[in-house]
């Protein structure tokens, strides 16, 4: 299978088969983790009845396959099941939002609940009899109306709920606030909970408290001086999820962001690369955010025709507000290194200029590693030059990873042919700006494959770091088709989609670069292959949960 399937996530979330798009209604219940997701079953294309496909896991790394939850069945959902999430409710009861296709083609929102509660998988799931509970508002055409969000609750005991759901009105993007006080009867807000006008459709709002002074999670519905709260929307014009981070008055039902959305380059991201339709939920039992995301695919509808799969779900991630209180920090969850493996360790290593060295040893199209680099001579060899106001993906599209500058390029050439024929380059370059020195993170994918008629767009970001007392860490997890990028520790995120012709399986191998004037210093490298993750059918593996 490996032979024939070398493109296959091996520890990343799939299904065995067919088209996955977004994640819907993460969440952890009675020791389970449950992850739903869009699904078409019919085939490896997006589909005209998209289904909520379900598994569950007790780490979130290996899996089994539960039956589909949701299916078209209904005057609400004939034409689908589109996204959704799930809120827990007093008595300890999961319920869905999400949207339905109805027979006449509208987005309408809809409640479903389990059907047998003591059913430790939650297998089989019941539609409200009051479907559909939300309908496009005047204003709101009936296809931009979709993706409701985990509800929160405001405080007191007669708290009520609220919930967005994505909209828009003449391009102006907005997240539509609903309120209810029984879970079942909705009445919209007189203001959204946010808008911008200009930006198009919002898919998949999510909204949910960050700490100031702590990166443990909190619960959704959290209010109080000690947190921030978090405003993410997904760009339907630019397919990318932005976010803002701002501050919530329950009492007003007011949302007042620190920065807007505008749409532009320099809006805030989770990703900069291929990361979409993402959601977060509250895990309880370990007090942390989890973010799931989308990483859409980079090849065309006749490669996953032929392969008979597109779509994988990014790595789970840790998600906390930075202590500086401007951005949010993302890693991916401690469970995934269970399955490290073989392990290489580098340390204290002279890069010097032009030099290019492999890391041998490990399994290179399905591996995890963690380098550090640190920058001596910065002030007499950063290039001088001022980065304000410009489009990070355009600087790392301007020059590839063999344009030599100061201070890098350096970095890793991952998925990689022995005579660098294909690479996927993950690097960086410092520059001298005007207000200090400006890192740029890069993961440039145009020489990923031989192979034409791929997506390989550059993607690039600024990386928010002073690099004179820092030292710049980079984690990246490859596998096979999906190359995830952590830089700073996860402030700065850039996942890709790759389809290598060559450097497939243990055709592909790992190197280090560095390809700046000055010589750079790996103070450690840190790399493992990594072992398959369990993904099995229920008949086979109730035992492994
Ligand atoms: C985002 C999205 C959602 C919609 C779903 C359909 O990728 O377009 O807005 O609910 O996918 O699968």
């Amino acid at each position: 299978l490996e032979q024939q399937q070398p493109y296959l996530p091996s520890f990343h979330f799939r299904p065995p088969q067919n088209w996955l798009n977004d994640p819907n209604g993460p969440m952890w219940y009675n020791g389970m983790y449950h992850l739903f997701y869009q699904y078409n079953p019919e085939g490896p294309l997006f589909g005209d009845k998209m289904v909520w496909a379900h598994s569950v896991s007790r780490d979130m790394i290996h899996w089994v396959d539960l039956d589909l939850a949701l299916t078209p069945t209904e005057p609400f959902d004939m034409k689908s099941c589109w996204s959704g999430s799930i809120t827990i409710v007093p008595g300890n009861i999961p319920m869905i939002l999400y949207t339905g296709i109805d027979s006449n083609g509208v987005q309408v929102q809809n409640l479903a609940f389990p059907k047998n509660l003591s059913d430790p998988f939650l297998e089989q799931w019941e539609k409200s009899t009051r479907n559909p509970i939300m309908t496009p508002p005047q204003g709101v055409p009936g296809d931009f109306f979709r993706d409701p969000t985990t509800a929160w609750r405001d405080p007191g005991p007669d708290g009520k709920w609220n919930v967005i759901v994505g909209g828009l009105i003449k391009n102006e993007g907005m997240a539509i606030l609903y309120q209810s006080e029984d879970f079942v009867s909705w009445t919209k807000a007189e203001h959204p909970l946010y808008s911008s006008p200009g930006t198009g459709m919002w898919e998949c709002p999510d909204f949910f408290p960050v700490s100031l002074n702590s990166s443990n999670g909190v619960d959704t519905s959290v209010v109080d001086p000690s947190v921030k709260h978090v405003l993410k929307i997904s760009s339907f014009s630019n397919v990318h999820d932005y976010y803002v981070l701002g501050s919530y008055a329950p009492k007003t039902s007011k949302y007042v962001p620190g920065n807007e959305y505008t749409g532009s380059s320099t809006d805030l991201r989770y990703d900069y690369g291929k990361f979409y339709a993402s959601k977060t939920f509250f895990d309880q039992p370990k007090s942390r955010r989890i973010l799931w995301g989308w990483a859409n695919e980079s090849d065309t509808m006749e490669d996953d025709l032929a392969k008979g799969w597109a779509g994988v779900q990014a790595i789970p991630r840790e998600i906390w507000l930075h202590s500086s209180g401007k951005q949010l920090v993302q890693w991916p969850v401690e469970e995934l290194n269970k399955l490290r493996g073989q392990h290489v360790q580098v340390l204290d290593e002279k890069l010097h200029s032009g030099s290019v060295f492999e890391v041998e040893g490990i399994t290179a199209s399905q591996a995890d590693i963690e380098i550090e680099f640190e920058l001596h001579s910065l002030e007499e060899s950063a290039e001088v030059f001022d980065t304000t106001g410009t489009d990070p993906q355009q600087l790392c599209s301007d020059s590839n990873a063999s344009v030599k500058g100061g201070v890098g390029p350096f970095g890793l050439l991952a998925l990689a042919t022995k005579e660098l024929t294909e690479h996927t380059a993950i690097f960086f370059r410092i520059f001298k700006g005007s207000n200090g020195f400006v890192v740029l993170m890069c993961s440039d994918q145009r020489k990923s494959s031989l192979r034409d008629g791929l997506d390989k767009t550059p993607y690039g970001a600024f990386l928010e770091i002073d690099p004179q007392h820092e030292k710049i860490a980079l984690r990246t997890l490859i596998d096979h088709s999906i190359v995830e990028s952590f830089g700073g520790g996860g402030k700065t995120c850039i996942s890709s989609r790759v389809y290598p012709k060559l450097a497939i399986n243990s055709e592909a191998r790992l190197f280090v670069f560095n390809n700046g004037t000055v010589d750079v210093a790996i103070s450690s490298l840190n790399a493992w292959s990594m072992n398959t993750a369990q993904k099995n059918r229920p008949t086979q593996s109730y035992a492994l949960l």
